[in-house]
Protein backbone atom coordinates (compact mmCIF):
# COMPACT_ATOMS: atom_id res chain seq x y z
CA UNK A 1 0.00 0.00 0.00
CA UNK A 2 1.28 3.49 -0.38
CA UNK A 3 0.19 6.68 1.05
CA UNK A 4 1.64 10.58 0.59
CA UNK A 5 2.72 12.07 3.52
CA UNK A 6 -0.32 14.31 3.78
CA UNK A 7 -2.69 11.40 3.29
CA UNK A 8 -1.08 9.30 6.16
CA UNK A 9 -0.98 12.68 8.31
CA UNK A 10 -4.44 12.46 8.00
CA UNK A 11 -5.30 8.40 8.96
CA UNK A 12 -2.41 8.77 11.72
CA UNK A 13 -4.53 11.53 13.65
CA UNK A 14 -7.92 9.24 13.71
CA UNK A 15 -5.16 6.33 14.61
CA UNK A 16 -4.38 8.89 17.32
CA UNK A 17 -7.85 8.36 18.94
CA UNK A 18 -6.99 4.59 19.84
CA UNK A 19 -5.73 3.74 22.91
CA UNK A 20 -3.30 1.43 21.36
CA UNK A 21 -0.87 4.94 20.29
CA UNK A 22 -1.44 6.04 24.00
CA UNK A 23 1.17 6.09 26.83
CA UNK A 24 -0.75 4.47 29.80
CA UNK A 25 1.75 1.64 29.94
CA UNK A 26 0.57 1.85 33.78
CA UNK A 27 -2.67 2.81 33.10
CA UNK A 28 -5.94 0.28 32.32
CA UNK A 29 -5.87 -0.11 29.26
CA UNK A 30 -8.93 0.91 27.62
CA UNK A 31 -9.97 3.79 29.78
CA UNK A 32 -7.70 6.02 28.22
CA UNK A 33 -8.78 8.78 25.67
CA UNK A 34 -6.99 10.97 23.37
CA UNK A 35 -7.29 14.72 24.90
CA UNK A 36 -10.21 16.80 22.93
CA UNK A 37 -10.13 17.64 26.75
CA UNK A 38 -10.72 21.38 26.99
CA UNK A 39 -7.64 22.82 29.26
CA UNK A 40 -8.03 26.21 30.88
CA UNK A 41 -5.55 28.07 29.81
CA UNK A 42 -3.44 30.64 32.25
CA UNK A 43 -4.60 29.46 35.33
CA UNK A 44 -0.49 27.76 35.85
CA UNK A 45 1.90 30.17 36.68
CA UNK A 46 5.31 30.16 34.16
CA UNK A 47 7.70 28.13 35.97
CA UNK A 48 11.21 29.26 34.85
CA UNK A 49 13.97 26.42 34.78
CA UNK A 50 16.16 26.67 37.30
CA UNK A 51 20.01 27.26 36.66
CA UNK A 52 21.94 23.83 37.42
CA UNK A 53 25.01 24.14 39.58
CA UNK A 54 28.76 22.60 38.37
CA UNK A 55 29.80 19.78 40.29
CA UNK A 56 33.08 21.27 40.41
CA UNK A 57 34.95 23.91 38.54
CA UNK A 58 38.05 25.84 38.70
CA UNK A 59 38.04 29.55 36.91
CA UNK A 60 38.95 28.24 33.74
CA UNK A 61 36.16 25.31 33.26
CA UNK A 62 33.54 23.95 35.01
CA UNK A 63 32.09 20.16 35.54
CA UNK A 64 28.44 19.26 35.06
CA UNK A 65 26.86 15.68 35.97
CA UNK A 66 23.18 15.60 34.51
CA UNK A 67 20.83 12.69 34.66
CA UNK A 68 18.31 11.61 32.11
CA UNK A 69 15.59 9.70 33.84
CA UNK A 70 11.78 9.16 33.90
CA UNK A 71 9.51 11.06 36.00
CA UNK A 72 5.85 12.01 36.86
CA UNK A 73 5.60 16.16 36.44
CA UNK A 74 2.44 18.71 36.53
CA UNK A 75 2.22 20.51 33.30
CA UNK A 76 -1.31 21.65 34.24
CA UNK A 77 -3.63 22.29 37.10
CA UNK A 78 -6.60 19.98 36.26
CA UNK A 79 -4.23 16.98 34.82
CA UNK A 80 -2.74 14.42 37.29
CA UNK A 81 1.04 14.61 36.83
CA UNK A 82 2.41 13.18 33.69
CA UNK A 83 4.74 10.90 32.90
CA UNK A 84 8.52 12.81 31.40
CA UNK A 85 11.78 12.39 30.57
CA UNK A 86 14.00 15.18 31.50
CA UNK A 87 17.15 15.84 33.18
CA UNK A 88 17.71 16.04 36.80
CA UNK A 89 14.02 14.98 37.15
CA UNK A 90 13.09 18.44 35.47
CA UNK A 91 11.25 18.89 31.67
CA UNK A 92 12.51 20.75 30.54
CA UNK A 93 15.87 20.32 31.76
CA UNK A 94 17.51 22.73 33.97
CA UNK A 95 19.61 25.73 32.30
CA UNK A 96 23.16 25.51 31.56
CA UNK A 97 25.05 28.81 31.96
CA UNK A 98 28.75 29.15 31.19
CA UNK A 99 30.63 32.18 29.79
CA UNK A 100 32.60 32.31 26.70
CA UNK A 101 36.23 31.08 26.48
CA UNK A 102 35.19 28.83 29.73
CA UNK A 103 34.83 25.26 29.42
CA UNK A 104 32.47 23.04 30.56
CA UNK A 105 32.52 19.55 31.04
CA UNK A 106 29.37 17.67 30.96
CA UNK A 107 28.59 13.40 32.01
CA UNK A 108 25.12 12.90 30.46
CA UNK A 109 23.94 9.99 33.05
CA UNK A 110 21.45 7.75 31.07
CA UNK A 111 19.13 6.91 33.61
CA UNK A 112 16.09 5.89 31.20
CA UNK A 113 13.77 2.78 31.90
CA UNK A 114 14.68 -0.06 29.47
CA UNK A 115 11.42 -0.04 27.04
CA UNK A 116 10.25 3.46 25.02
CA UNK A 117 6.91 4.95 26.02
CA UNK A 118 6.29 5.66 22.44
CA UNK A 119 6.05 3.20 19.49
CA UNK A 120 9.60 2.89 17.83
CA UNK A 121 9.60 2.26 14.19
CA UNK A 122 11.94 -0.56 13.92
CA UNK A 123 12.12 0.48 9.71
CA UNK A 124 13.68 3.46 10.26
CA UNK A 125 17.44 3.26 9.68
CA UNK A 126 19.13 3.09 13.21
CA UNK A 127 16.48 2.26 15.03
CA UNK A 128 16.16 -2.03 13.96
CA UNK A 129 15.35 -4.81 16.45
CA UNK A 130 19.06 -5.28 16.84
CA UNK A 131 19.71 -1.74 18.74
CA UNK A 132 18.36 -1.30 22.05
CA UNK A 133 14.80 0.28 22.32
CA UNK A 134 16.00 3.03 24.48
CA UNK A 135 19.00 5.13 23.60
CA UNK A 136 19.93 8.47 23.71
CA UNK A 137 22.91 11.04 23.18
CA UNK A 138 22.82 14.63 23.77
CA UNK A 139 23.60 17.59 20.93
CA UNK A 140 24.26 20.80 22.16
CA UNK A 141 22.80 23.08 19.34
CA UNK A 142 24.59 25.83 18.07
CA UNK A 143 27.87 24.63 20.17
CA UNK A 144 30.53 25.09 18.14
CA UNK A 145 32.12 21.78 19.45
CA UNK A 146 34.75 19.11 17.98
CA UNK A 147 32.90 15.93 16.47
CA UNK A 148 33.62 13.46 19.38
CA UNK A 149 31.48 15.78 21.65
CA UNK A 150 28.43 16.93 19.07
CA UNK A 151 26.60 13.98 20.18
CA UNK A 152 26.33 12.66 16.57
CA UNK A 153 23.09 10.06 16.28
CA UNK A 154 25.34 7.23 16.43
CA UNK A 155 27.07 7.83 19.27
CA UNK A 156 24.08 6.63 21.17
CA UNK A 157 24.47 4.99 24.39
CA UNK A 158 21.81 3.00 26.29
CA UNK A 159 20.33 3.20 29.89
CA UNK A 160 22.58 2.49 32.36
CA UNK A 161 25.51 4.54 30.26
CA UNK A 162 27.20 8.05 30.18
CA UNK A 163 27.95 9.97 27.70
CA UNK A 164 31.02 12.37 28.50
CA UNK A 165 31.47 15.56 26.56
CA UNK A 166 33.34 19.06 26.42
CA UNK A 167 32.21 22.40 25.52
CA UNK A 168 35.23 25.20 24.77
CA UNK A 169 32.41 27.99 24.51
CA UNK A 170 34.47 29.83 22.09
CA UNK A 171 31.73 31.64 20.65
CA UNK A 172 29.52 34.82 21.18
CA UNK A 173 26.81 35.13 24.51
CA UNK A 174 23.97 33.47 22.41
CA UNK A 175 20.96 30.94 23.35
CA UNK A 176 21.95 27.68 22.95
CA UNK A 177 20.10 24.50 23.90
CA UNK A 178 21.17 20.76 24.37
CA UNK A 179 18.48 18.12 23.29
CA UNK A 180 18.38 13.91 22.59
CA UNK A 181 19.50 13.46 18.52
CA UNK A 182 19.58 9.56 19.18
CA UNK A 183 19.35 7.60 15.48
CA UNK A 184 15.64 6.99 14.46
CA UNK A 185 14.26 7.60 17.80
CA UNK A 186 14.50 12.07 18.14
CA UNK A 187 11.23 12.57 17.89
CA UNK A 188 9.92 10.55 20.54
CA UNK A 189 12.57 11.15 22.90
CA UNK A 190 11.94 14.85 22.16
CA UNK A 191 8.10 14.02 22.86
CA UNK A 192 8.95 12.25 25.97
CA UNK A 193 10.90 15.60 26.94
CA UNK A 194 14.93 15.26 26.13
CA UNK A 195 15.48 19.29 26.04
CA UNK A 196 16.86 22.25 28.22
CA UNK A 197 18.47 25.67 27.94
CA UNK A 198 22.06 26.39 27.71
CA UNK A 199 23.48 29.75 27.70
CA UNK A 200 26.38 31.76 26.63
CA UNK A 201 27.05 35.28 28.05
CA UNK A 202 30.25 37.19 27.32
CA UNK A 203 31.57 40.84 28.52
CA UNK A 204 30.16 42.62 25.06
CA UNK A 205 26.48 41.82 25.48
CA UNK A 206 26.95 42.49 29.66
CA UNK A 207 27.79 45.90 28.92
CA UNK A 208 24.67 46.38 26.88
CA UNK A 209 22.33 46.81 29.90
CA UNK A 210 19.94 45.15 28.35
CA UNK A 211 17.18 43.30 30.72
CA UNK A 212 19.09 40.94 32.58
CA UNK A 213 18.25 38.24 35.17
CA UNK A 214 15.12 37.66 36.73
CA UNK A 215 13.95 39.89 33.54
CA UNK A 216 15.57 37.85 31.62
CA UNK A 217 13.53 35.08 30.77
CA UNK A 218 13.96 31.60 28.23
CA UNK A 219 10.51 30.41 27.01
CA UNK A 220 10.62 26.84 25.52
CA UNK A 221 7.25 26.35 23.32
CA UNK A 222 6.64 22.80 22.48
CA UNK A 223 3.19 21.31 21.29
CA UNK A 224 1.69 18.20 22.92
CA UNK A 225 -1.14 15.94 22.61
CA UNK A 226 -2.49 14.59 26.32
CA UNK A 227 -5.25 11.88 26.82
CA UNK A 228 -7.58 12.66 29.85
CA UNK A 229 -5.43 10.93 32.60
CA UNK A 230 -2.62 13.72 31.36
CA UNK A 231 -0.49 11.25 29.75
CA UNK A 232 1.10 12.26 26.73
CA UNK A 233 -0.09 10.37 23.04
CA UNK A 234 1.41 10.27 19.82
CA UNK A 235 0.15 9.09 17.05
CA UNK A 236 1.26 6.13 14.85
CA UNK A 237 0.74 5.54 11.17
CA UNK A 238 -1.81 3.16 9.36
CA UNK A 239 0.44 0.54 8.94
CA UNK A 240 0.40 -1.50 11.52
CA UNK A 241 4.28 -2.27 11.49
CA UNK A 242 5.53 0.80 10.72
CA UNK A 243 4.28 3.71 13.43
CA UNK A 244 6.31 6.54 12.23
CA UNK A 245 3.98 9.36 11.00
CA UNK A 246 5.28 12.42 8.99
CA UNK A 247 4.95 15.06 11.31
CA UNK A 248 3.31 15.40 14.62
CA UNK A 249 1.48 18.58 15.26
CA UNK A 250 -0.18 18.59 19.19
CA UNK A 251 -2.98 19.98 20.37
CA UNK A 252 -2.14 21.78 23.35
CA UNK A 253 1.14 24.27 24.24
CA UNK A 254 3.65 23.97 26.33
CA UNK A 255 6.04 26.81 27.92
CA UNK A 256 9.08 25.78 29.89
CA UNK A 257 6.62 22.34 30.11
CA UNK A 258 3.32 24.09 31.52
CA UNK A 259 0.64 24.02 29.26
CA UNK A 260 -0.44 28.26 28.49
CA UNK A 261 0.75 29.31 31.41
CA UNK A 262 0.77 32.83 32.52
CA UNK A 263 3.56 35.34 34.02
CA UNK A 264 3.22 38.23 36.10
CA UNK A 265 5.03 41.04 35.26
CA UNK A 266 5.95 44.52 36.19
CA UNK A 267 5.70 47.32 34.16
CA UNK A 268 9.09 47.95 32.69
CA UNK A 269 11.27 45.35 29.36
CA UNK A 270 11.87 42.09 29.92
CA UNK A 271 14.31 39.98 27.74
CA UNK A 272 12.40 36.75 26.51
CA UNK A 273 14.47 34.21 24.75
CA UNK A 274 11.91 31.86 22.71
CA UNK A 275 13.27 28.45 21.75
CA UNK A 276 10.62 26.06 19.37
CA UNK A 277 11.24 23.24 20.62
CA UNK A 278 8.36 21.26 19.12
CA UNK A 279 8.99 18.67 16.61
CA UNK A 280 7.30 20.08 13.50
CA UNK A 281 4.68 23.02 14.36
CA UNK A 282 6.13 26.43 13.11
CA UNK A 283 4.88 29.49 15.19
CA UNK A 284 3.79 33.17 14.67
CA UNK A 285 3.91 34.63 17.68
CA UNK A 286 1.95 38.12 18.59
CA UNK A 287 0.94 39.98 21.42
CA UNK A 288 -3.05 41.10 21.79
CA UNK A 289 -3.80 43.51 22.53
CA UNK A 290 -0.89 44.59 19.75
CA UNK A 291 2.62 45.63 20.33
CA UNK A 292 5.53 45.23 18.96
CA UNK A 293 8.60 42.97 20.11
CA UNK A 294 11.79 43.88 19.27
CA UNK A 295 14.38 41.12 18.23
CA UNK A 296 17.67 41.81 19.47
CA UNK A 297 18.98 38.32 19.00
CA UNK A 298 18.53 35.28 17.44
CA UNK A 299 20.38 31.77 16.60
CA UNK A 300 23.67 32.56 16.92
CA UNK A 301 23.58 35.38 19.02
CA UNK A 302 22.70 39.19 18.75
CA UNK A 303 21.63 41.00 15.79
CA UNK A 304 23.74 44.04 15.05
CA UNK A 305 20.87 45.95 15.54
CA UNK A 306 17.54 45.75 17.00
CA UNK A 307 14.62 44.77 14.75
CA UNK A 308 11.14 45.72 15.20
CA UNK A 309 8.25 42.65 14.79
CA UNK A 310 4.60 42.83 14.71
CA UNK A 311 4.72 38.34 14.99
CA UNK A 312 7.80 36.35 15.65
CA UNK A 313 8.33 33.46 13.31
CA UNK A 314 10.37 30.44 14.72
CA UNK A 315 10.85 27.20 13.11
CA UNK A 316 11.40 23.97 15.00
CA UNK A 317 14.69 24.65 16.37
CA UNK A 318 15.15 28.15 15.91
CA UNK A 319 15.54 31.01 18.93
CA UNK A 320 14.43 34.84 18.81
CA UNK A 321 15.54 36.75 21.28
CA UNK A 322 13.06 39.53 21.84
CA UNK A 323 12.44 43.00 24.22
CA UNK A 324 8.70 43.47 25.07
CA UNK A 325 8.23 46.91 27.00
CA UNK A 326 5.34 46.30 29.54
CA UNK A 327 5.78 50.10 31.00
CA UNK A 328 2.34 51.93 30.94
CA UNK A 329 0.44 48.97 30.35
CA UNK A 330 -0.57 48.27 34.01
CA UNK A 331 -3.38 46.16 34.70
CA UNK A 332 -3.57 44.66 31.52
CA UNK A 333 -3.86 41.39 30.48
CA UNK A 334 -1.30 40.34 27.21
CA UNK A 335 -1.69 37.24 25.45
CA UNK A 336 1.10 35.45 23.18
CA UNK A 337 -0.87 34.24 20.35
CA UNK A 338 -0.12 31.63 17.45
CA UNK A 339 -1.24 31.89 14.07
CA UNK A 340 0.84 29.75 11.86
CA UNK A 341 -0.86 26.79 10.18
CA UNK A 342 0.22 23.43 9.72
CA UNK A 343 1.80 22.31 7.57
CA UNK A 344 3.56 25.38 7.29
CA UNK A 345 2.64 27.46 5.23
CA UNK A 346 -0.23 26.19 4.08
CA UNK A 347 -1.56 22.75 5.62
CA UNK A 348 -5.32 22.79 7.30
CA UNK A 349 -4.37 21.51 10.68
CA UNK A 350 -5.49 22.25 14.01
CA UNK A 351 -3.60 25.46 15.14
CA UNK A 352 -3.32 25.79 18.97
CA UNK A 353 -3.71 29.28 19.41
CA UNK A 354 -3.31 30.71 22.95
CA UNK A 355 0.66 30.28 23.94
CA UNK A 356 0.49 32.41 27.32
CA UNK A 357 -0.22 35.61 28.99
CA UNK A 358 1.81 38.05 30.46
CA UNK A 359 -0.16 40.06 33.07
CA UNK A 360 0.86 43.48 34.22
CA UNK A 361 -0.28 43.74 37.47
CA UNK A 362 3.25 43.33 40.00
CA UNK A 363 4.84 46.94 41.04
CA UNK A 364 8.33 48.13 39.93
CA UNK A 365 10.52 46.72 42.27
CA UNK A 366 13.07 49.54 41.26
CA UNK A 367 11.82 52.89 40.78
CA UNK A 368 13.06 53.35 37.34
CA UNK A 369 13.55 50.38 34.51
CA UNK A 370 17.23 51.49 33.56
CA UNK A 371 17.27 49.06 30.89
CA UNK A 372 17.62 49.64 26.88
CA UNK A 373 18.16 48.72 24.08
CA UNK A 374 21.04 50.26 22.48
CA UNK A 375 21.10 50.89 18.55
CA UNK A 376 24.01 48.92 18.10
CA UNK A 377 24.15 45.30 19.50
CA UNK A 378 26.78 43.45 18.22
CA UNK A 379 29.38 43.51 15.40
CA UNK A 380 27.86 41.00 12.81
CA UNK A 381 30.17 41.70 9.90
CA UNK A 382 28.05 40.43 6.35
CA UNK A 383 29.86 37.56 4.59
CA UNK A 384 30.37 38.44 0.85
CA UNK A 385 29.77 35.97 -2.01
CA UNK A 386 32.89 36.48 -3.30
CA UNK A 387 34.93 34.96 0.02
CA UNK A 388 33.16 31.08 -1.37
CA UNK A 389 35.09 28.79 -2.61
CA UNK A 390 32.40 26.44 -3.37
CA UNK A 391 28.70 26.61 -3.80
CA UNK A 392 26.96 23.21 -3.82
CA UNK A 393 23.08 22.90 -5.09
CA UNK A 394 21.16 20.52 -2.49
CA UNK A 395 17.52 19.42 -2.83
CA UNK A 396 15.22 18.85 -0.04
CA UNK A 397 12.78 16.20 -1.71
CA UNK A 398 9.89 14.09 -1.13
CA UNK A 399 11.13 10.37 -1.58
CA UNK A 400 9.35 8.75 -5.12
CA UNK A 401 9.94 5.14 -3.53
CA UNK A 402 8.46 5.63 0.03
CA UNK A 403 5.70 6.44 2.09
CA UNK A 404 5.83 9.61 3.17
CA UNK A 405 9.90 10.31 3.61
CA UNK A 406 11.65 12.63 2.32
CA UNK A 407 15.81 12.79 1.21
CA UNK A 408 18.62 15.26 1.14
CA UNK A 409 19.92 15.94 -2.32
CA UNK A 410 18.19 11.95 -3.38
CA UNK A 411 20.63 10.46 -0.55
CA UNK A 412 19.85 8.73 2.29
CA UNK A 413 21.74 8.95 5.84
CA UNK A 414 23.51 5.51 5.37
CA UNK A 415 24.71 7.01 1.78
CA UNK A 416 28.55 8.03 1.44
CA UNK A 417 29.60 11.65 2.80
CA UNK A 418 28.98 14.55 -0.46
CA UNK A 419 29.49 17.47 1.93
CA UNK A 420 33.09 18.21 2.80
CA UNK A 421 34.03 21.27 3.13
CA UNK A 422 37.86 22.10 3.92
CA UNK A 423 38.10 23.41 7.33
CA UNK A 424 38.82 27.62 7.22
CA UNK A 425 36.76 27.97 4.08
CA UNK A 426 33.78 29.26 3.26
CA UNK A 427 30.82 27.92 1.06
CA UNK A 428 27.72 28.76 -0.74
CA UNK A 429 24.84 26.21 0.39
CA UNK A 430 21.79 26.82 -2.57
CA UNK A 431 18.57 24.91 -0.73
CA UNK A 432 16.28 23.90 -3.36
CA UNK A 433 12.94 22.86 -1.53
CA UNK A 434 11.08 20.99 -3.77
CA UNK A 435 8.28 19.82 -1.44
CA UNK A 436 5.00 21.80 -0.67
CA UNK A 437 6.44 22.53 3.29
CA UNK A 438 8.76 24.57 5.20
CA UNK A 439 11.81 22.60 6.52
CA UNK A 440 14.04 24.13 9.06
CA UNK A 441 17.52 23.04 7.86
CA UNK A 442 20.29 22.60 10.74
CA UNK A 443 24.03 22.83 10.39
CA UNK A 444 25.88 21.41 13.17
CA UNK A 445 29.44 22.89 14.31
CA UNK A 446 28.79 26.08 12.17
CA UNK A 447 26.88 29.30 12.37
CA UNK A 448 26.00 31.01 8.62
CA UNK A 449 24.30 34.11 7.37
CA UNK A 450 21.10 34.00 4.96
CA UNK A 451 21.79 35.37 1.80
CA UNK A 452 18.56 35.38 0.14
CA UNK A 453 15.55 33.28 -0.99
CA UNK A 454 14.12 32.72 -4.72
CA UNK A 455 11.01 30.95 -5.82
CA UNK A 456 11.25 28.56 -8.40
CA UNK A 457 9.50 26.31 -11.25
CA UNK A 458 8.83 23.01 -9.09
CA UNK A 459 7.22 21.18 -11.58
CA UNK A 460 9.98 21.68 -14.11
CA UNK A 461 12.76 21.04 -11.96
CA UNK A 462 10.75 17.56 -11.51
CA UNK A 463 11.17 17.38 -15.17
CA UNK A 464 14.08 18.41 -16.09
CA UNK A 465 15.50 18.54 -12.48
CA UNK A 466 17.06 22.17 -14.18
CA UNK A 467 16.30 25.10 -11.69
CA UNK A 468 14.37 27.82 -13.31
CA UNK A 469 13.68 30.85 -11.17
CA UNK A 470 10.49 32.90 -11.63
CA UNK A 471 10.84 35.68 -9.43
CA UNK A 472 13.44 38.02 -8.02
CA UNK A 473 15.54 36.84 -5.14
CA UNK A 474 14.21 38.36 -1.26
CA UNK A 475 17.58 39.18 0.60
CA UNK A 476 17.60 38.11 4.36
CA UNK A 477 15.37 40.55 6.33
CA UNK A 478 16.50 42.55 8.89
CA UNK A 479 16.09 39.90 11.62
CA UNK A 480 17.46 37.37 9.51
CA UNK A 481 20.94 39.24 9.15
CA UNK A 482 22.47 37.69 12.21
CA UNK A 483 24.34 34.11 12.99
CA UNK A 484 22.03 31.21 12.10
CA UNK A 485 22.28 27.49 12.81
CA UNK A 486 18.94 27.15 11.18
CA UNK A 487 17.02 27.88 8.54
CA UNK A 488 13.45 28.43 7.41
CA UNK A 489 13.18 26.55 3.53
CA UNK A 490 9.92 27.46 2.24
CA UNK A 491 8.53 25.16 -0.58
CA UNK A 492 8.98 26.22 -4.14
CA UNK A 493 12.12 28.15 -3.09
CA UNK A 494 16.08 27.99 -3.54
CA UNK A 495 17.03 29.50 0.14
CA UNK A 496 21.03 30.68 -0.01
CA UNK A 497 23.22 30.25 2.68
CA UNK A 498 26.85 31.43 2.63
CA UNK A 499 28.68 29.34 5.66
CA UNK A 500 32.20 29.86 6.91
CA UNK A 501 33.59 26.04 7.86
CA UNK A 502 35.83 26.50 10.77
CA UNK A 503 36.88 24.32 13.89
CA UNK A 504 37.74 20.90 14.58
CA UNK A 505 38.13 18.59 11.59
CA UNK A 506 35.91 15.67 11.87
CA UNK A 507 32.16 14.16 11.00
CA UNK A 508 29.34 16.65 11.42
CA UNK A 509 25.07 15.95 10.24
CA UNK A 510 23.14 18.53 8.99
CA UNK A 511 19.13 17.78 8.91
CA UNK A 512 15.73 19.05 8.95
CA UNK A 513 14.60 19.81 12.15
CA UNK A 514 11.51 18.82 11.97
CA UNK A 515 12.22 15.57 13.78
CA UNK A 516 9.97 13.05 12.11
CA UNK A 517 11.71 14.31 8.94
CA UNK A 518 15.59 14.12 10.46
CA UNK A 519 14.20 10.63 11.91
CA UNK A 520 13.65 9.04 8.24
CA UNK A 521 15.98 10.18 6.23
CA UNK A 522 16.21 13.76 5.65
CA UNK A 523 19.43 13.95 7.56
CA UNK A 524 23.03 13.58 6.02
CA UNK A 525 26.37 13.50 7.43
CA UNK A 526 28.64 16.40 6.18
CA UNK A 527 32.72 15.70 7.00
CA UNK A 528 34.76 18.69 8.12
CA UNK A 529 37.97 18.04 6.23
CA UNK A 530 41.53 19.31 7.55
CU1 LIG B 1 18.86 20.64 17.22
CU2 LIG B 1 20.98 18.13 14.85
O1 LIG B 1 19.88 19.35 16.07
CU1 LIG C 1 11.67 18.51 6.77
Amino acid sequence: MKFTRREILKLSSAAALSPACLLAQDEEPGLTQLSGIRLEPFVDPLPVPRIVKPVSGAAGSQHYRITLSEFRQKVHRDLPPTILWGFNGAMPGPTITANRGQTVTIDWVNNLPLRHRLAVDHNLDGAGKNVPEVRSVIHLHGGHVASSSDGNPEDWISPGHTQHTVYPNNQPAATLWYHDHAMGITRLNAIMGLAGFYIIRDPEEDRLRLPSSPYDIPLVIQDRIFDARGQLAYPVGPMSDSPWVPEFFGTTILVNGRVSPFLDVEPRRYRFRFLNASNARVYQLSLVPGQPLVQIGTDGGLLSAPAQRRALLLVPGERVDAVIDFSGREGRHITLMNNARAPYPSGGGLIPRLVMQFRVRRPLTSPLDSSEVPPRLAQVTPLREEMAVKTRRLTLQEDPAANGRLLLNGLRYMDPVTEDPVNGSIEIWEIANTTIDTHPIHLHAVHFQLLDRRRFDVARQRRTSEIVFTRRAIPAPPEEQGWKDIVLCPPAHVTRIIVPFHGEPGRFVWHCHMLEHEDNEMMRPFLLRP
